[in-house]
């Protein structure tokens, strides 16, 4: 169970400060899909930073199986988004010089697996997302956009993550590559009971998730 309390998030900036996200509060259970909804600026991004903790918040709790992520060390936050956390952007941010089985491998290899069974998860991960032949030894820059977000929603799964964390991932891909990324989303999430949080702006494909969170101005609705 994910608890969040009163999460607030300030920026300072040159016109002033700005409240990114204001006294947000939610729950989600184990395994649900949940959707991120609101306008551009609304705190979305934001929140999904924090939530994976690549960014602190400015007051607020976020709480994890009772453990306080908040609390946790530098050391313990770096090890806590390694194993726990997988990461899905909008541009699928994959190392270009390694092939897609490699790209696969990095987290498990900042993980302590051993090469064995890195290369042997890889395969097994690309399968699942549907990428097979020689494909799997090509570089991103030679495979479509569709393919590269597949590939990276492996390695966002490479360490069994609790959490995925998507921003906004099918907003690079035509319609159809898009709903096929996020039916494969969803089929995950249920077949790994992960938690999916997915920011979109595609209404048609909040609707499909089991919950969905609206932010305006950094409120939740
Ligand atoms: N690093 C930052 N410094 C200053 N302002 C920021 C920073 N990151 C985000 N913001 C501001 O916080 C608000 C929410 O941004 P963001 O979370 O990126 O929204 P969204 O992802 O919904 O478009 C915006 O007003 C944005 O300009
Ligand atoms: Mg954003």
């Amino acid at each position: 169970m994910l608890k969040v309390k009163k999460l607030t998030k300030t920026f300072q900036s040159g016109d002033g400060r700005v409240t990114a996200l204001n006294e947000v509060s939610f729950n989600i259970d184990e395994g649900r899909f949940v959707s991120v909804i609101g306008k551009s600026g609304s705190g979305k991004t934001t929140l999904l930073s924090i939530l994976g903790t690549l960014e602190k918040p400015t007051s607020g709790t976020i709480t994890v199986d009772n453990r306080e992520l908040t609390g946790l060390t530098a050391k313990e936050m770096v090890a806590y988004r390694c194993k726990q956390i997988g990461f899905v952007f909008q541009g699928y941010n994959l190392v270009p010089n390694l092939t897609a089985l490699e790209n696969v491998m990095l987290p498990m290899e900042f993980a302590g697996v051993p090469a064995k069974q890195r290369i042997m998860r890889a395969k097994e991960l690309l399968d699942q997302v549907g990428l097979v032949g020689d494909k799997i030894q090509r570089k991103p820059g030679r495979l479509s956009g569709g393919e590269q977000q597949r590939i990276a929603i492996a390695r966002a799964l490479a360490n069994q993550p609790k959490f995925i964390l998507a921003d906004e991932p099918t907003g690079n891909l035509d319609s159809e590559t898009g709903k096929k990324i996020f039916d494969l989303l969803h089929d995950l999430s249920k077949s790994q009971n992960t938690t999916v949080i997915v920011v979109t702006h595609d209404l048609s494909i909040a609707g499909k998730t089991d919950q969905t969170f609206k932010l305006e101005d950094g409120k939740l609705l």
